[in-house]
């Protein structure tokens, strides 16, 4: 499968009514622990050896205890005003809405995603946050950063914010697992940032490395539709994705790009409720029978579900 047909079918399985379902409580929790881990992340730190380290947290104690209204913000997020920051595959805005309140004064936030319905969400958003930080600047585009066909053909034009070498930042969270060619996709988002500029990602891991994976080229997997795995839209039919990849293999596939620091290690575990063909799409084969001898079931929606123990990688890479 091509690049430009596994983003189209991305571009058609995040329509509008899974756009306007995908802002969840369920996604939205752990999005609040991916901005934490963000906002906390220190570039004069190692990855693993932060402030203090809650590796074992589960999403339930971290909301618990409200964490995000008491977030250790790291010197990186609280030293420099003006940062310029590129979410990538940004969707519906829910990591803007959570992370924007904490940026200095006059930071730029910039969402970038293939799908325009997500964009739609993620400005509608864009007046609620300015009124929380007034001094930022914050926009998000539909715009398809390795395949100018596709902007040609959708009347795209390249956003006057995304320049080579002016980003700060650029972040990609839960999103790395859907795309295809990410070679191209690494060496685009390299060249836009500034140099020591970081590139972090975060995304799932379910405990063994997708043999149908090919992160050099465009995928050459089994390109199958299947059903979503965020615990939303059940039963439907969607994109073509991988499963999320190990911290080791995240740190292989950077090596061509030539950026320096790279870190990556599983940052917090969060349990899922799983539907059987959910299961088939994210979990390793040879760990679903177990899942089902010895997880805890529900019937949620019709639907027999599963509660499986997952994992978050974050990987950071500095230019
Ligand atoms: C699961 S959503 C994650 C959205 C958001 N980052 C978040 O954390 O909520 C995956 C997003 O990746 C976008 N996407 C898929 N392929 C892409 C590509 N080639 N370029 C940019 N965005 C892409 C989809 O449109 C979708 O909005």
């Amino acid at each position: 499968m091509s690049y430009s047909d596994h983003r189209d079918a991305n571009v058609k399985d995040f329509n509008k009514s899974k756009a306007l379902a995908y802002d969840s409580s369920w996604v939205k929790n752990i999005l609040i622990l991916c901005c934490h881990w963000i906002l906390r992340h220190d570039s004069k730190l190692p990855l693993i050896n932060l402030p203090y380290n809650d590796k074992q947290d589960t999403v339930n104690d971290v909301l618990k205890s409200s964490i995000l209204t008491n977030i250790p913000i790291s010197r990186t997020f609280n030293d420099k005003s003006c940062l310029k920051i590129l979410d990538f595959a940004c969707g519906t805005g829910l990591l803007a809405e959570l992370m924007t309140p904490y940026l200095m004064p006059n930071s730029e936030f910039i969402g970038i995603d293939i799908s325009e319905n997500q964009i739609d969400l993620f400005n509608s958003k864009i007046d609620k946050i300015l009124q929380l930080n007034s001094t930022l600047k914050i926009h998000s585009y539909q715009f398809d950063i390795v395949d100018e066909n596709f902007n040609n053909l959708n009347n795209l034009s390249k956003p006057d914010s995304l320049v080579y070498g002016s980003f700060d930042f650029i972040l990609c969270t839960l999103s790395f697992h859907h795309l295809s060619g990410i070679s191209k996709i690494l060496s685009e988002l390299q060249k836009y940032l500034n140099d020591g500029g970081k590139l972090i990602i975060l995304d799932f891991y379910d405990g063994e490395d997708d043999p149908d994976y090919n992160g050099g080229d465009d995928h050459h997997g089994h390109g199958h539709e299947h059903e979503h795995g965020h615990g939303h839209g059940h039963g439907e039919v969607s994109s073509v994705h991988h499963r999320g990849q190990s911290p080791q293999a995240l740190k292989e596939l950077m090596e061509p790009f030539k950026f320096t620091n790279v870190e990556s290690d599983i940052i917090f575990t969060f349990d899922h409720w799983l539907s059987m063909k959910q299961l088939s799409h994210h979990i390793p084969p040879s760990k679903i029978k177990n899942v089902i001898d010895t997880a805890k079931m529900r019937h949620f929606n019709k639907v027999d579900e599963y509660l499986v123990n997952r994992n978050m990688v974050m990987t950071v890479c500095e230019k």
